[in-house]
């Protein structure tokens, strides 16, 4: 897999940072709501051909790339032209399925605006589609050439995306970067500090196992098993969905003894310590049947009615082991029962 360039800038890029010779040999996509910051806006007009973008889980469909492939069909789109995102996983993930189909893969170019966007999903080149309910159901892996990550436009997010970004950052402190999950901040400073420090968690694994061919890159998806049933039923963020995911899996390797009690207290106080909208006693009032039909759409399964759960030994520790989906399920019963 080719190898992504990151670079860091205090502020925007100019074309010539992204190595793009005229304003004509580019198109930009950009979620709209970014048009709030003024100096977004002033940034766009270094682009000839814009396509605005409506954030969130309804833009990665198929009916939006249609939607969009008809707009580009309006613009004088040359074979070398670079796509361009500015936006968060929902951008990054659709605009990277267009750059890698569009006339069979343009030069792409992520300049993420969320947290979660700059310290996971901008990374690692998996794109997505969701397709009826389940997430990423259609998907290419796709790197961008350059990753740009840029300090004015990651501090001006609100609060809430601080804490939908900590659903990443702790998950790849819990697989390989224990340092980050000594004495974290819930802060914007907090991240932009140990942002290396995550990213490089996450290509540590993406390098052993670029397409998911051997499985190894499988151990990303902790707490996304049941982090995208939580997404998909309860509405709430990925990245508060994958939180709340963690804590499932965190009671679930407890409860199956892989996980020591110390250790379980620990990762518990750390994965509280984000405050959620959606507290976790409340997760799991979903009715079973519901649950059942998400996990048999999920694309971690395994075989008919098993899925590859990624459970944690300790922090820096995670393992993936088959479980019967009737299995999982007694322990969603288990839990509902405890909280
Ligand atoms: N490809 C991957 O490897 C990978 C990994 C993790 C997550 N994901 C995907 O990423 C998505 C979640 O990412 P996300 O939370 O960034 O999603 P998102 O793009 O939906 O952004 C979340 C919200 O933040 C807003 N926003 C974006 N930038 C902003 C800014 N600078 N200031 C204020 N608001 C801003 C958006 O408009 C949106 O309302 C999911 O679809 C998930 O499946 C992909
Ligand atoms: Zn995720």
């Amino acid at each position: 897999m080719q190898k992504s360039k990151i670079r860091t800038l205090a502020g925007l890029p100019k074309l010539s940072d992204l190595n793009i010779s005229s304003k004509n040999n580019a198109i930009i996509f950009y979620d709209q709501k970014l048009l709030k910051n003024l100096f977004v806006k002033t940034w766009l007009q270094s682009f000839s051909f814009k396509i605005a973008l409506n954030a969130g889980e309804s833009l990665k469909t198929l009916n939006s790339y249609s939607a969009i492939l008809k707009k580009m069909s309006a613009l004088p789109i040359q074979k070398n032209t670079t796509f361009v995102s500015i936006g968060g996983g929902s951008v990054g993930d659709f605009v990277g399925f267009i750059a890698s189909t569009y006339k069979r893969g343009q030069r792409l170019i992520h300049i993420p605006s969320t947290w979660l966007s700059a310290v996971d999903s901008a990374h690692g080149g998996k794109t997505g589609l969701n397709f009826l309910d389940t997430k990423n159901q259609i998907g290419t892996f796709y790197p961008a050439e350059i990753i740009i990550l840029s300090k004015k436009l990651l501090f001006s997010q609100p609060v809430d995306r601080i804490y939908d970004a900590f659903g990443e950052v702790f998950k790849i402190g819990l697989i390989n970067q224990p340092a980050i999950l000594q004495q974290p901040k819930i802060s914007a400073d907090y991240l932009w500090k140990n942002l290396s420090v995550a990213i490089g968690g996450k290509y540590k694994i993406v390098d052993l196992d670029p397409y998911e061919k051997t499985g190894l890159r499988q151990v990303l998806n902790l707490g996304h098993t049941m982090g995208h049933v939580f997404e998909m039923t309860h509405k709430v963020s990925h990245g508060q969905a994958v939180l709340l995911g963690l804590m499932f899996s965190a009671r679930y390797s407890f409860q199956l003894g892989y996980l020591k009690k110390a250790e379980f207290i620990k990762i518990c106080q750390i994965l509280f310590s984000v405050p959620l909208k959606l507290k976790y006693n409340k997760v799991l009032k979903i009715p079973d049947q519901k649950i059942h039909k998400l996990l048999l759409q999920d694309k971690k399964k395994s075989a008919q009615n098993q899925v590859n759960f990624i459970f944690i030994h300790k922090i820096g520790n995670v393992f993936i082991q088959p479980v019967l989906i009737s299995d999982l399920m007694s322990e969603v019963q288990r839990q509902r029962r405890q909280l």
